[in-house]
């Protein structure tokens, strides 16, 4: 006789939900949001699809109805008209720049909800590449310095959270530091710490038309193959005054939230990122996945993995999906 009975707790819905080990709840997610110029403008995103580019009077809107939802966060991204890019990512800077009037107006329509702005010069340089270019290189020192004063004029604007995604060296010291000498002392840093040069950015890249125009971004970026260098980019995070610590991409790296989680106890983000959504929407499109199913396995595993917060594509979805059960 077979006194080991594992399916008991298998056995109907209600005793699978009592042992559950792995919940997500609205709080958990962050949702990015993609600003254009304009009003009234809905584009859909073609790689990523159900995904739009939204100017900001309906991008508030949704804002609106993602806090209605539950959702507690939001993560901003700006598509910057080519005729405005450059080198050093002067648009960046511009106090009436559309990042600076989004946060504004976010702030001031949907006062409850976390701003977060993603920091990096990507969408506002001509060579889509996170740092200033010299001589066909990123440079990192002179980089750091145009990201802390768009750090700054985040912060200036209102954002609740600064989210480095550049990987310069030094960036989040030289963010915490210029923030704090101009008393932006409760703004918050969302450092992506251990991120990779992965495949997986490129329907972002689409979405915001930000391509690196040459080369890759491996000089900055982190190897795919390595787990220990994210634990020391982590560390170091922390030590120069990151609040919350972040992996990207997600479901390809869940031993990297594993460890960090293991190794550190500060808040712990996943960004599953564009690639990761446009995947299972894709197969989803031809039929061979589920697309809900796909979408709550993989947000179940970042979460289960470690994560704390997840930036997902999926985050509405995810509340939908659950209120229309
Ligand atoms: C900008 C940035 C990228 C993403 C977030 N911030 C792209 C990149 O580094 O090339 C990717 C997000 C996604 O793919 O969903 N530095």
């Amino acid at each position: 006789m077979n006194f080991k009975r594992n399916r008991t707790l298998r056995s109907t819905p209600s005793i699978r939900d009592l042992i559950s080990e792995t919940t997500l709840t609205a709080s958990d997610f962050i949702a990015p949001l993609f600003i254009v110029e304009g009003t009234q403008i809905k584009e859909p995103i073609e790689a990523l699809s159900g995904y739009c580019r939204m100017s900001l009077d309906l991008a508030i809107e949704e804002a609106g109805a993602l806090y209605r939802l539950g959702i507690r966060a939001v993560l901003l991204f700006v598509k910057v008209p080519e005729a405005k890019k450059d080198n050093t990512g002067t648009e960046a800077l511009n106090e009436n720049g559309l990042m600076q009037q989004s946060i504004r107006a976010f702030k001031k329509k949907v006062p409850e909800l976390t701003v977060m702005t993603d920091v990096a010069l990507d969408p506002y340089s001509t060579y889509g590449h996170d740092g200033i270019v010299q001589n066909g290189l990123i440079v990192n020192d002179e980089s750091i310095e145009i990201l802390a004063q768009m750090a700054l004029s985040h912060a200036q604007s209102g954002a609740d959270f600064i989210a480095p995604s550049d990987m310069m060296d030094g960036r989040v010291l030289a963010i915490r530091t210029l923030l704090c000498q101009n008393h932006y002392t409760n703004t918050g840093i969302m450092s992506y710490s251990a991120k990779y040069a992965s495949c997986f950015y490129g329907p972002y890249r689409t979405a915001l038309d930000s391509k690196p125009g040459f080369g890759d971004k491996k000089t900055y970026q982190m190897d795919i193959s390595n787990r220990r260098e994210a634990v020391r980019e982590a560390i170091e995070d922390v030590k120069e005054g990151a609040d919350i610590i972040m992996v990207k991409p997600a479901l390809a790296y869940l031993d990297i939230i594993q460890t960090l989680r293991q190794k550190l106890n500060t808040p712990l983000a996943a960004y599953q990122v564009s690639g990761e959504y446009a995947m299972i929407k894709a197969a989803a499109k031809n039929g061979w996945v589920d697309e809900r199913e796909a979408a709550i396995e993989t947000l179940t595993a970042i979460k289960r993995s470690g994560a704390d917060l997840i930036v997902s594509y999926f985050a509405k979805d995810f509340i939908l999906w659950n209120e229309n059960e």
